[in-house]
């Protein structure tokens, strides 16, 4: 059994790779503004290391005004052919402009050029404002590289919690606790299910 969770993690996620249909890097992200309300939705995740769990969105998006507002966040990655979930908590930070620059460097064209169209989480009055939208950029960028928005960008979430839950025979479920300490060593226990 590793000892380092991130390594635990690349393990799952190597097997979640290999079973899941679809989408093995989505993952539930978990924000809450000011007051303490608590949103959640679907995000994909697009990079892992010791430092954390990378996603990317509009910054003014409604999560990004909550992360703003109080920037810690829950991830939950549930992998339903394996029938495991992976839990994650602690503070976000945004990624570094070369960084994103790189990722969204590598997104198909449409995404690129959706990036500038959507103003994500606004209301919309019809669709065919947003397509409208849609043209406008591509006929601006036509012939040249499209750039990185401003508002386009990544987080990372530096877990200090993460927890590893496997399905067991008569819901003796498996959980594995990983906390963080102060000397950046981990601290592994087991939780009743
Ligand atoms: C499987 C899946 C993956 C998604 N991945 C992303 C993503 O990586 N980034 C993103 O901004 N929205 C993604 N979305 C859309 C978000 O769930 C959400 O609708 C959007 O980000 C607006 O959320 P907000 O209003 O809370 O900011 C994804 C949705 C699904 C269902």
């Amino acid at each position: 059994m590793a000892v380092d969770p991130h390594a635990l993690f690349e393990e799952w996620l190597a097997e979640a790779l290999l079973a899941e249909p679809n989408d093995p890097v989505a993952m539930a992200l978990a924000t809450a503004d000011a007051a303490g309300r608590p949103s959640v939705r679907m995000v994909l995740m697009k990079g892992h290391d010791a430092r954390g769990f990378v996603f990317y969105t509009n910054r003014l998006s409604r999560k990004g005004d909550e992360l703003a507002a109080n920037p810690r966040a829950a991830l939950l990655f549930h992998w339903k052919s394996l029938r495991r979930q992976v839990r994650v908590e602690g503070p976000v930070e945004p990624v570094s402009d070369s960084e994103a620059d790189a990722y969204f460097a590598t997104r198909g064209r449409d995404s690129q050029l959706g990036a500038w169209a959507s103003d994500q989480s606004q209301p919309l009055d019809a669709r065919a404002t947003f397509e409208a939208r849609y043209q406008e950029v591509r006929d601006r960028f036509e012939g040249g590289e499209v750039p990185r928005p401003d508002h386009w960008s990544g987080y990372r979430v530096a877990a200090e919690r993460i927890e590893f839950w496997n399905d067991r025979a008569h819901r003796l479920h498996e959980r594995r606790l990983f906390t963080l300490e102060a000397d950046g060593g981990w601290r592994t226990s087991l939780l009743y299910p």
